[in-house]
């Protein structure tokens, strides 16, 4: 029997969260939030189109060494994870614009495993656009773009082929220790022995270049920061003035992480149309927006291998500035539904050091 292939391009799109679902998180948000002191919001709200074109910009910021650092080891290391992984889908989780995306789709496809893309995000335009330019550049990749939030979502993401699921930027960091753990172990869950894991971690390093990347000269990030105000006015009905908040970034050594907030410049009511909500401000009170927590590597795999992953490889830059660590969910790759023998991956182990 023949089977026909369908020309191209084979691409998906699935919402696990809608328009309205969207809006309703993030009235749960702000109740929670907003009603907390100190106030807080989570940062996934920045993330609308105009949030994510400035975040865009801010990784092209002199200051944000995280994601040149991070595509500087993907060009370097993708052909070995390729190898190392033998992945046949690839799933990003915050895929954002996919542009490291390109350097691990390439060498997967040069390994000749690839098979399936899997973005995931939760700004709906930046993903389409994305998965249509990946799908456009890889013929006969079959794209499912997934518009989803990675905190509540997990379990529904396809579970197609061997796994690579690549974690980058950083964005681990935006979550608290509790979260962390809860994030990995639920991923882990939805995983199966031979899948892999690779992980963006910005390290911990001189508190001035920390706070330099999250306050940069040209005000980028303090934009990108507001923006979230400009989000709740539209999905909210809210009234602030974004321009009465003044972008702070600051770096707790203790909890090595660095904590962006708007401050109210002063005093001042806020009000919501959904929800039926009015807040108020003092004059230098202060809403935490992002926690983008740095890493040691110990802590990392400590936090990995408690989640049930085996360390595979750290890769970092000569000045450790960031590191990308490799994990897989250990035990015996099943062997595939079409009767294939698991393929075997040579030099998997790492060594001693
Ligand atoms: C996309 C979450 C990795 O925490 O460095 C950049 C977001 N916030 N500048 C980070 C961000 C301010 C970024 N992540």
């Amino acid at each position: 029997m023949s089977v026909t292939q369908i020309p191209l391009p084979f691409l998906y799109t699935v919402d696990h969260i809608g328009p309205g679902h969207a809006r309703e998180a993030l009235a749960r948000d702000v109740l929670a939030g907003l009603t907390a002191c100190p106030k807080w919001l989570p940062p996934k709200w920045f993330y609308d189109a105009t949030g994510s074109a400035l975040f865009e910009r801010i990784t092209r910021l002199p200051e944000y060494y995280p994601f040149r650092r991070e595509l500087g080891l993907l060009r370097e290391h993708a052909p070995e994870i390729a190898r190392l992984t033998g992945a046949e889908n690839l799933v990003e989780l915050g895929s954002g614009t996919s542009e490291k995306t390109a350097l691990l789709l390439e060498a997967l496809r040069e390994a000749g495993t690839l098979r399936t893309y899997t973005p995931v995000d939760v700004d709906g335009e930046t993903l389409e656009a994305a998965a249509r330019r990946v799908s456009a550049a890889h013929p006969g990749l079959a794209v499912w773009a997934v518009r989803a939030d990675f905190e509540r979502h997990l379990a529904l993401l396809p579970r197609i082929g061997r796994r690579l699921v690549a974690f980058l930027g950083g964005t681990l960091g935006n979550l608290e220790e509790e979260a962390r753990a809860s994030f990995l172990a639920a991923l882990r869950e939805t995983l199966v022995p031979g899948d892999c894991l690779l992980l963006g971690a910005d390290l911990v390093k001189d508190t001035g270049r920390l706070v330099a990347a999250y306050d940069d000269a040209a005000g980028v990030t303090a934009a990108f920061n507001r923006n979230v105000l400009a989000v709740l006015n539209r999905e909210l009905g809210a009234d602030f003035a974004p321009e009465a908040f003044a972008h702070v970034a600051l770096y707790d050594a203790r909890r090595h992480r660095i904590e962006m907030r708007l401050r109210a410049t002063r005093t001042m009511r806020v009000r919501f149309r959904v929800p039926s909500l009015e807040v108020g401000f003092r004059a230098g009170e202060e809403m935490r927006t992002e926690i983008s927590a740095k890493f040691y590597r110990y802590l990392l795999e400590r936090e990995l291998a408690r989640a049930g992953y085996v360390p595979v490889r750290w890769y970092t830059d000569p000045g450790q500035d960031f590191a990308l660590a490799l994990a897989e969910v250990p035990g015996a790759p099943a062997a595939r539904p079409d009767g294939d023998p698991a393929r075997p991956r040579r030099g998997r182990r790492q060594g001693g050091a």
